[in-house]
């Protein structure tokens, strides 16, 4: 009893001691960067897994704006549900709940499918979806993909390619992808893109997210986000639609919900990381930045943090105590962009013409 005592008393005063250094302190720290546009108004967007975590607090954000979101889930439920969730945060906007599984290319399809029914043009995609599973399971999708390279990649490109004509239709589209600093940690096996013939190697279950060696399959599914923006830059110079890839930093989400760590780490971590850490609504910045700001309009094919272009000599503090910059980050090349197209038609067993 006097054991639970002192534990609560110690988080309490923890956590109180953490809020307040959060407080005076994160104002100077990268993340304090925020968007000066407010009005979203006439804007139709679309937004990837916005059932939770960062791309429903963009969500939020959005119909505040007065924007028209379409939120998506991979069931109708989650996404009513979201919608009833937003409303309590914001009476602003248009708010309209879809289904859209990106394991599943038929839901894929289908989503395509209601959207052509009532909208000519689409303004803004936020390819936000995201999932992480424990690097020792291959887990497959509805339709026998790795389930990074199938949710992650695969389904974006295919609900990206489809809605291309209604973003052509759009005046100065964009297409905002959510990729991770986490890509610079992995490389990309032409060989085996599905994971048929290749072990991925066994979970150090000491080990964060952010460890060089842990989780491959999803940070080579962040690869091809970033690779896929590349390519898809370069087709579509001249159209209007411009291409934005950011990382939001280190959020605190759910997305790691599904690693099983050790008790221990829990306590020896869970302050710094509460500490350090954004909120959902301080991640979805970036997100607002390359869907909305001025600033970028003009810009297309280039990678964004914190509100701001990402160049390798920037060092964000403190997101980078968290994700450091590898000594020897993966090169981007315009083959492998290419070649990962070309791999990733043949999957889909479906073309999308050259623009
Ligand atoms: N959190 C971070 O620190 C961090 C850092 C770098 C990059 N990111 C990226 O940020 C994005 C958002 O992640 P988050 O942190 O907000 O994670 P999250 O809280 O787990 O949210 C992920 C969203 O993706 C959805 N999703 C998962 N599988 C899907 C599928 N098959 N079809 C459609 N939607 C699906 C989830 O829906 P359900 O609710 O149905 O699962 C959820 O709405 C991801 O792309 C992630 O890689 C996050």
């Amino acid at each position: 009893m006097g054991l639970l005592f002192g534990f609560l008393i110690f988080t309490g005063f923890s956590s109180f001691v953490i809020y307040v250094i959060r407080h005076l302190l994160s104002k100077h720290w990268s993340w304090a960067n925020r968007l000066e546009e407010e009005d979203a108004r006439g804007r139709t967007v679309i937004i990837t897994g916005s059932s939770r975590g960062i791309g429903k607090e963009a969500a939020i954000e959005f119909a505040d704006r007065h924007a028209r979101v379409i939120v998506t889930a991979r069931t109708l439920e989650a996404a009513k549900q979201t919608v009833v969730d937003i409303r309590r945060k914001t009476f602003f906007g248009e708010v309209i709940p879809m289904k859209l599984d990106l394991g599943c290319i038929q839901s894929v399809k289908e989503f395509y499918h209601e959207i052509i029914k009532s909208y000519d043009t689409i303004d803004i995609l936020i390819n936000n979806a995201g999932v992480l599973v424990p690097s020792n399971e291959i887990e497959r999708t509805a339709d026998g993909f790795e389930t990074h390279f199938g949710v992650n990649h695969l389904g974006h490109f295919l609900l990206t390619n489809l809605l291309l004509p209604l973003l052509k239709n759009a005046e100065n589209s964009r297409i905002v992808i959510v990729s991770s600093g986490t890509y610079q940690k992995s490389k990309l096996n032409f060989d085996d893109l599905n994971w048929e013939k290749t072990k991925p190697p066994p979970a150090n279950t000491n080990a964060l997210p952010h460890d060089e060696s842990e989780f491959p399959l999803y940070k080579i599914s962040k690869l091809a986000n970033v690779l896929f923006a590349k390519e898809l830059t370069k087709r579509l110079e001249g159209t209007g639609v411009h291409v934005y890839t950011l990382c939001p930093g280190n959020v605190l989400t759910g997305i790691s919900r599904r690693i099983k760590l050790p008790l221990h780490y829990y306590f020896v971590y869970a302050p710094l990381l509460l500490l350090v850490m954004k909120t959902a609504r301080q991640g979805c910045q970036t997100i607002l930045y390359c869907a909305l700001s001025k600033k970028c309009a003009y810009e297309s094919g280039l990678m964004y943090r914190n509100c701001d272009l990402w160049t390798s000599d920037k060092y964000y503090f403190p997101d980078d105590i968290l994700m450091p910059i590898p000594d020897k980050p993966v090169k981007l090349n315009d083959a492998d962009a290419s070649r990962l197209w070309d791999e990733s038609e043949k999957c889909l067993q479906m073309k999308f013409p050259v623009v």
